[in-house]
């Protein structure tokens, strides 16, 4: 993990590629780690900034007092596989001629938080487009937590057309409810307690919609008063783009509260009327040679998800068994050690690498691709023990969502409740000139067309009569059939599926 305390350095260390930044201000807690986790899993390249940045503090707030536990911030970045942290000192980004300033709509801005932190969000809109200016984030991840932040930032990055996509990732809270902040730290025992007043208002006036109560009056009453020990500054119902105040929810209303819990300032807030839209997973099954897993890493970069590169799994089990030398023959030791490792993935930068791996907190992306472990790999994955193991991983991946995988029996064993199964598939013939294209463009010796189409259509009659894992149709699956198309032709029918299907159903 580099660090980058000046622009020059940032600018030195970073890579030339598709790179998905974080923005924090330090003391990091699991919130931030969940943003940092969701840039890991589709950018080849992340950036964390942690920044207190003096120009949204006004000056009676807790700028001196805001936790820097930098030491503690650096070793969660580097746990979490986090490429570059920028850690500028203020004088580096505000040198003393620094002039400009981003002053988003005062309609986004004087009302909700704004209202007792003036000036708060042209300092956030200022950094925010300073560092998006530095870094050149393909995307950027905000939490929903600052729900006004995102309604800000959404505007600003709209009208300044910054090339950047905001990514908003759920609120985590703590078991008890309390949304995790930098801030809490200032709770005493008391304070904490008063405090999960502000998850228990948002919470009542959810079960109030869920009886079909859309008035503003009532839900925002029942909120109320459940803040009794707490000083609340404002509760409210407003539109979630707009901010502008609802007398009734029609379709999607941000219920958002701010209140004082002695001298420390708390904010939450809860969407009513929006579907909880939890990524879905996506199972792309098929004959070897259609294209799967192409198509399935380049609409993983497009819709943001995680490509599930089973293959780099068992590299990774590979790499680790033969680090400790266990016997490869030994499944039941394989299938132990498969299952006490912690292996995270994320898509890769060149064609050689197309997967970024870590074991355990270390990046082994090169280590996997070496001959030892390519010689070794089918002896591990033929253990049944080690592929029950790694698909249950894969399940526990796929309950966060947003991830795509593609195989022989994702959508009938591994995913069987996927959001969206493929069959992506293409006639022996097409697939047959295809591999001759592959191993023109690698120089490789070139067998007969019909020599090929026939070790296709055994492969194809061995995929579906294995005993294991067998190549077959789920029944709700959507076949698509690629001859005729291109990888971009494919990707866009299989990205305009997922619309119909998915986003839009
Ligand atoms: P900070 O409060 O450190 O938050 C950094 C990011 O983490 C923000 O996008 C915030 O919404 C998100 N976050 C904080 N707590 C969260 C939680 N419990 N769940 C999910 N996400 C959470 O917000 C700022 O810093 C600053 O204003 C910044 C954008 C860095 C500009 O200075």
């Amino acid at each position: 993990m580099q660090i980058a305390q000046t622009i020059a350095e940032l600018q030195t260390f970073q890579a030339n590629s598709e790179i998905g930044l974080v923005m924090t201000m330090g003391a990091l807690h699991a919130g931030h780690r969940s943003l940092i986790a969701r840039a890991r899993r589709s950018h080849p390249f992340v950036v964390v900034s942690i920044f207190v940045n003096p120009k949204q503090f006004a000056p009676h707030e807790d700028l001196s007092r805001y936790p820097r536990p930098l030491e503690r911030d650096l070793a969660l970045c580097e746990q979490e596989g986090v490429d570059l942290v920028f850690v500028p000192t203020v004088a580096e980004l505000y040198p003393p001629d620094f002039g400009t300033v981003v002053v988003p709509p005062p309609a986004l801005t004087e009302t909700l938080c704004g209202l007792s932190r003036p000036g708060h969000f042209t300092g956030v809109a200022t950094v925010v487009t300073k560092v998006i200016g530095l870094v050149r984030p393909e995307r950027a991840y905000f939490g929903q937590k600052d729900a006004q932040q995102v309604a800000v930032l959404r505007r600003v990055i709209t009208d300044l057309s910054l090339r950047c996509q905001l990514v908003i990732c759920p609120i985590v809270r703590d078991q008890d409810g309390l949304a995790l902040s930098s801030r809490n730290v200032y709770l005493s025992e008391q304070e904490r307690k008063n405090a999960l007043q502000l998850p228990c208002a948002l919470e009542e006036a959810q079960t109030l919609f869920r009886k079909g109560i859309t008035d503003a009056g009532t839900l925002l009453s029942a909120a109320s008063s459940c803040l009794s020990d707490v000083e609340p500054e404002y509760l409210a119902l407003v539109d979630p783009d707009t901010l502008q105040p609802l007398k009734k929810i029609t379709q999607a209303g941000l219920l958002a509260v701010v209140a004082r819990v002695g001298t420390t300032r708390l904010i939450d807030n809860l969407v009513l009327g929006q579907t909880q839209t939890h990524p879905p997973v996506i199972a792309i099954d098929g004959p070897a040679g259609a294209g799967k897993s192409t198509v399935a890493r380049k609409l993983a970069r497009h819709l943001s998800f995680l490509y599930l590169d089973t293959g780099a799994m068992y590299r990774a089990v590979t790499w680790k068994a033969l680090q400790l030398g266990i016997d490869l023959t030994d499944g039941e030791a394989l299938s132990a050690l498969t299952r006490n490792l912690q292996i995270r993935l994320a898509p890769g930068y060149q064609k050689a690498f197309a997967t970024r791996v870590w074991v355990d907190g270390e990046e082994i992306t090169r280590a996997v691709r070496e001959r030892s472990v390519s010689a070794s790999v089918s002896a591990v994955s033929a253990h049944l023990g080690v592929r029950t193991e790694l698909v249950s991983q894969q399940r526990a991946l796929g309950c966060e969502g947003g991830v795509i995988m593609d195989g022989r029996d994702i959508g009938t064993h591994v995913f069987p409740d996927a959001a969206l199964k493929i069959y992506l598939t293409a006639s022996v013939q097409i697939r047959a000139e295809r591999r001759l294209e592959d191993l023109k463009a690698q120089n490789l010796p070139l067998p007969e067309m019909a020599e090929l189409e026939a070790d296709i259509q055994e492969r194809d009659w061995k995929d579906s009569t294995r005993e294991h894992a067998p190549l077959r149709k789920a029944s709700d699956a959507i076949e698509v059939i690629t001859d005729g198309r291109s990888i971009e032709e494919t990707l866009k029918v299989l990205i305009d599926l997922y619309h119909e299907k998915v986003r839009n159903a």
